[in-house]
């Protein structure tokens, strides 16, 4: 509580600037990498949502590569300032400081590295409340790793402390073995930072000016820096490759999958589904494996969700059964309804309560009233079908003349026998009957029967008397 408290009161000094300018060329895409999608959101949206909960300041972003399409995506929630070269981080932090202006003198700065998702803000306020603790100039968030990569090293001095950082391309074999390493996640008191970047130089492997270097600078200026380990190494964990893509990726399922079960949902097996982070599921469901669950997908309390369900923008009820295969999107599935296996619900379809549809029933732009069932293998589009009626195996509602699509109306009450074709537009009337096997192309009134087959014709012997005219023919 007492942390919550300070941060309220320190929180309006707290500028965010996020590094966001780089295009990742490790990750081998046409797309910048911060704009790549994990569990459903792009990877600068966890970033954004870190820098909001953290301070009122909007953050500010440095945009270089694919910047068109990085304001698009952030819009409102940023202030924009680019890097036209990239020349390297400690150069991305230093075009901030027009954006900052002169009132930034006496305030904190936290640098985010637009490609690190997972921090959580729990350690930010403790990085934060460390800073301000220790009276440094700088704070940042290590991670101990058994395999370091290409991360920048931690180098500390006997006593412990934080002499400076070398990037990995610039250490020696003895500082490559140095496990601490860099998470790309500062705080600084702002005076002192922008006063050393102006002095950074591209001394260094790669000819860049490193915000790393800032370290050891304010160090030799006399001035002090420290560094706080993270507990988890994957809250700092950079995307810079697909394989930390899908790490990141499998931390965020695994995240919101912990806090679903915490909320009272059953997963039969949790590291086996893929849940987008924006997806809300009610107490006592349960999810089977290899369920995918997509973009504002809801599901509400006591559903089973079977192997193999793939949903996006769906919204489900209470008590509903989703069977094995089912695939569904831009739909509303109301209490108590059963679909599938194998069924294929498209966008606009509207299920009321306790409705059924079975195994292979597509459906597009279907409202189905309360109760109504369509249990095999039907195709029902641009239709209405009304409370408690019947759609017999087969159904096919032949929707498109090749230019147009037109409706189909079915009242409530009705039953439609199996494999018939309503051929739209057309209406079938409440309580009326369509015989099994018939194509309809008027409207059918209430409560009629409507019948459109040949009459069957029965010949008594007629196989017998054919089986023996094939016998007597020569070979
Ligand atoms: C950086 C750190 C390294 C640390 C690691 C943690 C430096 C020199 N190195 O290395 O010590 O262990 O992060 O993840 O800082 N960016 C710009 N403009 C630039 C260069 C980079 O905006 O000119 C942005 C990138 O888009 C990215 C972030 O800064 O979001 C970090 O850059 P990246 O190239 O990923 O640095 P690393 O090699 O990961
Ligand atoms: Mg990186």
């Amino acid at each position: 509580m007492l942390l919550g408290n300070q941060m309220n009161d320190q929180s309006q000094s707290i500028e965010t600037v996020i590094l966001a300018a780089g295009l990742g060329t490790r990750m081998k895409s046409e797309t910048i990498k911060i704009l790549h999608a994990a569990a459903g959101r792009a990877i600068v949206d966890y970033v954004l949502d870190l820098a909001e909960s953290l301070t009122d300041r909007k953050p500010i972003l440095v945009i270089g590569h694919q910047r068109e399409s990085v304001k698009e995506h952030c819009g409102e929630r940023a202030r924009y300032v680019v890097q036209e070269d990239q020349l390297g981080t400690g150069h991305a932090v230093l075009q901030a400081a027009a954006e900052l202006g002169s009132s930034v003198q006496g305030s904190t700065v936290l640098v985010l590295s637009g490609d690190v998702p997972l921090t959580r803000r729990e350690t930010l306020e403790g990085l934060i409340t460390e800073h301000r603790r220790s009276g440094n100039a700088a704070t940042l968030l290590t991670m101990i790793l058994n395999e370091p990569a290409l991360y920048g090293r931690i180098v500390r001095g006997s006593n412990g402390e934080l002499l400076r950082i070398v990037e990995a391309k610039d250490a020696s074999d003895e500082e490559l073995l140095i496990n601490e390493v860099n998470g790309g996640i500062y705080v600084f008191e702002a005076r002192d930072l922008f006063e050393t970047l102006s002095t950074l130089s591209t001394n260094n492997a790669q000819g860049e000016y490193y915000l790393t270097d800032v370290i050891a600078r304010l160090k030799s200026n006399g001035k002090s820096a420290g560094a706080m380990v993270a507990e988890d190494p994957v809250e700092t964990l950079g995307v810079n490759s697909r394989a930390e893509l899908a790490t990141v990726e499998a931390e965020l399922v695994r995240r919101h999958v912990d806090e679903l079960m915490r909320d009272g949902v059953t997963f039969r097996n949790p590291s086996a589904v893929s849940i987008d982070s924006s997806v809300r599921i009610g107490a006592d469901t349960i999810v089977h494996p290899f369920v995918t669950l997509e973009g504002t997908t809801t599901i509400g309390r006591h559903c089973i969700i079977e192997p193999g369900v793939h949903l996006k923008n769906v919204e489900v009820g209470d008590h509903v059964t989703l069977r094995t295969s089912t695939v569904a999107e831009e739909a509303t599935i109301a209490d108590h309804a059963s679909v599938g296996p194998f069924a294929h619900l498209r966008p606009g379809t509207v299920l009321g309560r306790s409705v059924k549809v079975g195994n292979f029933v597509e459906t597009k732009k279907a409202t189905f009233g309360d109760g109504a069932k369509a249990s095999h293998l039907s195709y029902i589009g641009d239709a209405e079908v009304g409370a408690d009626t019947n759609i017999g195996a087969g159904t096919i509602t032949c929707n498109y003349d090749g230019v147009n699509k037109h409706k189909t109306t079915i009242g409530a009450g009705a039953f439609i026998g199996s494999d018939s074709q309503l051929v739209a537009p057309v209406t079938i009337g409440a309580g009326a009957y369509v015989g099994a096997g018939s194509t309809v192309t008027k409207d059918v009134p209430p409560d009629a029967l409507a019948l459109s087959r040949t009459p069957q014709k029965t010949i008594a012997g007629w196989a017998t008397k054919r089986r023996e005219e094939m016998k007597k023919k020569p070979e």
